[in-house]
């Protein structure tokens, strides 16, 4: 995201940083490891550059931060952008210009820092003039692994020990984070010393980090999981002259909760919104519930028809004739087991 340009409406989060890992601003081993790591989920639906920002999304969360809202669409760049990360040695008018630059103003810039910093460390091989050697890494708080705004109260409280703020980075003019947080005489860094203040503001903060992106990008609403999504459906023809339909359907159980769900009814519908079903004695079958599954901040359970994936067997005979494309629709019915309040 820090070399996009607001003026000129290029760069912002589009995945250019895969070809940047060796332009000197980017370093320590987590970018490659980090694009390696989600290379296994890239889809033509879901580019690096989105699967960067939901990064940012599951690993605040589960460093139990709070939701950032996400939003797809990006698109990844082709060549390497114009660079602009700041360097722990510039100036605050320089910090405040770049992230003007990025969209976000001085208070921002501030949040941002502060919602950014309160993960990770500082380390000596990248840095060797701010952490030495023998020390290996210095935490930016005293909960480095946790999302929570220590960052923010122990520099208000003056007991923080972040490298950016006090130690070996102030005589070599590297302690970046005091430039930044001192830039408003620490107006918004004492704000958010606040943990509620805090929490929310990271929520609002991050997401606008992760929707810089370059003109023309059109993002998508921000995703929800469906109420009910079928998952891995398939529909073969067997040596019998039969289809078998397998597959899961997973039913959001956020809101429901899993046991007032009694089961998931499957009906074909042929193209003409009949029911032929050729010589099945039915168009329906019931899958029950036969798992439980659990996210960041949803829950779900997962039926199918038996231990065998087997959901419903059609004769060849359902489809059309004539040598249309067969053109027909399931509909799913979730029945609950008692009537919902
Ligand atoms: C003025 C702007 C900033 C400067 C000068 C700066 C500087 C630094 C430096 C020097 C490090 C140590 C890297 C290492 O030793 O591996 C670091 C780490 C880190 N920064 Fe920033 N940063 C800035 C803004 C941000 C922002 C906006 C975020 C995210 C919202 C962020 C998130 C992080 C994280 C998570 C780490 C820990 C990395 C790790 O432990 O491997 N930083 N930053």
């Amino acid at each position: 995201m820090a070399p996009h340009n607001k003026y000129f409406g290029t760069d912002g989060l589009d995945a250019s940083l895969q070809f940047e890992l060796n332009n000197g601003e980017n370093t320590g081993p987590g970018h490659a490891t980090t694009l390696q790591f989600l290379a296994n989920y890239l889809t033509t639906k879901s580019s690096m550059a989105d699967l960067i920002a939901a990064g940012v999304y599951a690993s605040v969360r589960s460093c139990g931060g709070p939701v950032v809202p996400l939003r797809f669409g990006r698109i990844d760049a082709t060549e390497a952008g114009l660079g602009g990360v700041p360097q722990p040695q510039n100036s605050a008018g320089s910090f405040t210009s770049a992230f003007d630059r990025m969209t976000f103003t001085q208070s921002e810039m501030i949040k941002l820092v502060a919602c950014g910093h309160t993960l990770g460390s500082v380390h000596s091989t990248e840095f060797p003039n701010i952490v030495s050697a023998s020390v290996g890494q210095v935490a930016f708080d005293s909960s480095n692994a946790v999302f929570d705004n220590k960052v923010a109260a122990e520099y208000a409280a003056g007991t923080t020990t972040n490298p950016l703020v006090s130690g070996a980075s102030v005589g070599v003019g590297r302690n970046s984070d005091f430039k930044v947080f001192n830039s408003d005489g620490n107006v918004t860094i004492n704000a958010m010393a606040d943990p509620t203040f805090y929490r929310n503001t990271c929520a609002t903060m991050l997401q606008k980090m992760i929707e810089v992106v370059p003109d023309g990008v059109v993002l998508t609403d921000v995703i929800t999981p469906y109420a009910v999504k079928p998952i891995a459906m398939q529909l073969t023809l067997g040596s019998n002259g039969q289809f078998q339909l397998t597959g899961f359907i997973r039913v959001l159980t956020t809101t429901v909760p899993a046991d007032s769900i009694k089961n998931v009814v499957f009906t074909w519908k042929d193209r003409n919104g009949g029911n032929s079903c050729g010589s099945s004695t039915t168009c329906s079958v019931t899958a029950t519930q036969q798992g439980v599954a659990t996210g960041f901040d949803d829950s779900f359970a997962v039926c199918i028809r038996s231990r065998r994936h087997l959901i419903l067997m059609l004769t060849v005979l359902a489809l059309p004739h004539h040598g249309e494309h067969p053109r027909c629709v399931w509909y799913f019915v979730v029945h609950p087991r008692r009537e919902l309040q």
